[in-house]
């Protein structure tokens, strides 16, 4: 049976991925490690709770005693990394969380795992591991930095982050990347493009848009809203990173994209007009309106000061992934987009628990900047 320590597992994507596990397998155990930040929301792993394959723990990745404590307790054979700070515009208001976190807290997992998941030395003095065990970690296409209007990341494009957080990213990158080479540890990296999908905090463009339409406010465009993203339908992602856990080749880095590039206002139009129409097919969805339907429409989108170095265009090239484990992309963007919609439509009790704390002055101050 594999037993998963999923951190970071009450965030966006590491609480998919939960739910996709605990749906794909059966024989699974499923530790996650969580702070609970402000990005983390144990509710949204509540129900999934209940399910006796699930354990929650909260604490902190650069913990020692904590991380210490997981692996001493349960027989862990792979951990998924999920957790970090994972805002841009966070990075560049606060850096230095997002190098302890990223950074420092990959190396703590990275030497915690290290120490329970040897067996001895080889006779070069490499440590030797356990039978099936493996650390993932879950990185990002800006690692590899902006691209002009063409060309694809693949994995031996160079490492060249321009923000905060990417620089963060970067530096667990090389930690994780180190682990494999010095101690041989079986390690895999992923390095996708922007998720979106089911329970995505809404500090980021798409839930941050949806929100903001559903509250007749306006829609902040940095620069000229020509920047270009490669969305990954979060399910799609999780499905990815599933496979890569299973079957992908130890010391591997793999990226996963999802050959769908849109410019940032196409984003903002289309979720403008997908969200009219399932209001019209539907007026039952109108009852979560704190505006009228008629005040739903482009003249709500505001061109705001740009991102301090912001990154031009990121697309991914999934050839590898693809030809080595059978993954793709299969989520359409149009189809994803809706169903984004509609959960969000149907989950406003969510989208008010998190974003009951800090989060109206972290806006205010966000937006005070601009
Ligand atoms: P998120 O911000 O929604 O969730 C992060 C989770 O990590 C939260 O639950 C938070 O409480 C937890 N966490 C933060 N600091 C912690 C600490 N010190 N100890 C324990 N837990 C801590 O992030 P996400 O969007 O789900 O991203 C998950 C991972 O995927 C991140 O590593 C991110 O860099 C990477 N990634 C995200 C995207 C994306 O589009 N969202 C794209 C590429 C890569
Ligand atoms: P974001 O969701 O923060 O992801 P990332 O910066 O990691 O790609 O931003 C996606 C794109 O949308 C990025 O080009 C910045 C832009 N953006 C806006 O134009 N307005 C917003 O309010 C936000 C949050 C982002």
């Amino acid at each position: 049976m594999n037993c998963y320590l999923v951190t970071g597992g009450a965030g966006f994507i590491g609480a998919n991925f939960v739910k996709y596990l605990l749906k794909k397998h059966t024989d699974i155990q499923i530790v996650v490690l969580d702070s609970l930040t402000y990005a983390g929301n144990l509710g949204t792993i509540k129900d999934d709770l209940n399910d006796a394959r699930l354990t929650f723990v909260k604490g902190d990745v650069k913990d020692r005693e904590v991380v210490t404590s997981v692996f001493e307790k349960y027989p862990l054979n792979f951990v998924v990394n999920f957790a970090a700070e994972s805002h841009v515009d966070r990075s560049i208001e606060n850096p230095q969380v997002f190098l302890e976190t990223n950074i420092l807290g990959t190396q703590n997992i990275l030497d915690v795992a290290k120490k329970y998941w040897t067996t001895g030395k080889d006779a070069k003095g490499y440590p030797t591991y356990k039978e099936g065990v493996k650390y993932l970690q879950v990185s990002t296409d800006e690692v590899y930095g902006s691209l002009g209007e063409t060309g694809y990341f693949t994995e031996t494009t160079p490492l060249d982050p321009r923000s905060p957080y990417s620089a963060s990213k970067t530096g667990a990158d090389l930690i994780v990347k180190a682990y494999g080479e010095t101690y041989k540890m079986p390690i895999n990296i992923t390095r996708c493009s922007n998720n979106y999908g089911p329970y995505h905090f809404p500090e980021k463009l798409i839930p941050l848009i949806i929100k903001n339409i559903l509250e007749g406010k306006k829609l902040p465009v940095y620069g000229d809203g020509s920047n270009v993203r490669d969305w990954l339908f979060v399910e799609d992602h999780c499905k990815a990173i599933d496979a890569v856990v299973l079957k992908g080749r130890a010391g591997e880095v793999y990226n996963v994209g999802g050959h769908n590039e849109k410019k940032n206002i196409e984003i903002v139009k289309l979720t403008i007009s997908t969200i009219q129409q399932l209001m019209k097919e539907n007026p039952a969805y109108q009852s979560v309106l704190k505006t009228s339907l008629d005040n739903i429409n482009e003249n709500l989108i505001t061109y705001v000061t740009d991102r301090l170095g912001h990154d031009q265009r990121y697309a991914i090239d999934p050839t590898k992934i693809t030809g080595e484990l059978g993954w793709y992309p299969e989520t359409k963007f149009e189809v994803g987009i809706e169903k984004t919609i509609r959960w969000y439509l149907e989950n406003q009790a969510w989208v008010e628990e998190v974003t009951s704390g800090d989060y109206q002055k972290y806006y205010e101050q966000m937006y005070g900047n601009r």
